[in-house]
């Protein structure tokens, strides 16, 4: 069976009728909120309601006829479910390359439980082995800030789009990518100089924010939690 599918169904036994969840965003939440709506559709789970992080999780919801909240209407989330790029050992994330970083990481700070669903190709030893560092900038004085970008001991880009115009965020930004050679020496400085950078929006590290991760390998499942 598919590998996301597998993880994407563990997260289900975490729900109970009338939570409110977190929606997160990328293809194998999109497995978990089918199979989420499928469960409403048969009565299993009732009266959920869902915060969406980007657009294409709204639309999905939407089409599936899964009723849809806010924050500001809910400010404590029974639980966030969510995909992501990488994880530590620590539980510990890059998250973003479905370019909805920013909505991710704001609802994932109101859940009581965040759990993240991945396959075992994501996980690694060090952040930032496999994949790039996406980091969400403001549509001004953007090649400064990707000049700057690469003085933090990575190539750094602006994160194009087939046609070479700018990717754009659902928040109206553009987003760079920043691969680094040797992984992440040290995320929590990375995050920090990121998070007191001007003009930098948010970053794709998710650090200590993740209480359960799932993982779903040709072994099995694996689950790995918070201490
Ligand atoms: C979107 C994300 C996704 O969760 C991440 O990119 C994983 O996506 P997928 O499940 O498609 O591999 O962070 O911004």
């Amino acid at each position: 069976m598919n590998l996301k599918y597998q993880a994407a169904q563990a997260a289900l036994k975490y729900l109970c009728s009338g939570m409110v969840i977190g929606l997160g965003s990328g293809s194998t939440t999109a497995i978990f909120i089918q199979l989420l709506a499928e469960r409403l559709r048969v009565g299993v789970l009732r009266d959920i309601q869902g915060v969406s992080t980007s657009e294409s999780t709204t639309a999905l919801a939407q089409s599936l006829g899964i009723p849809l909240t806010t924050l500001d209407e809910h400010c404590t989330l029974d639980v966030h479910v969510d995909g992501a790029d990488e994880v530590d050992s620590d539980l510990n994330l890059i998250k973003g390359l479905g370019r909805a970083l920013l909505r991710e990481k704001i609802v994932a700070i109101h859940a009581k439980q965040f759990i993240v669903i991945v396959d075992e190709t994501k996980v690694v030893r060090r952040l930032g082995s496999r994949v790039p560092l996406p980091v969400e900038i403001v549509p001004f004085a953007t090649l400064a800030q990707v000049r700057w970008l690469n003085t933090l001991g990575c190539r750094a880009e602006l994160w194009l789009e087939p046609d070479g115009s700018p990717a754009v965020t659902d928040n109206g930004n553009y987003l760079a990518r920043c691969w680094f050679p040797e992984g992440l020496e040290d995320a929590y400085h990375l995050a920090q100089v990121l998070s007191e950078r001007p003009g930098i929006v948010e970053h794709g590290l998710f650090l200590d924010m993740a209480h359960r991760v799932i993982v779903s390998g040709h072994e099995g499942i694996l689950e790995m939690e918070r201490k």
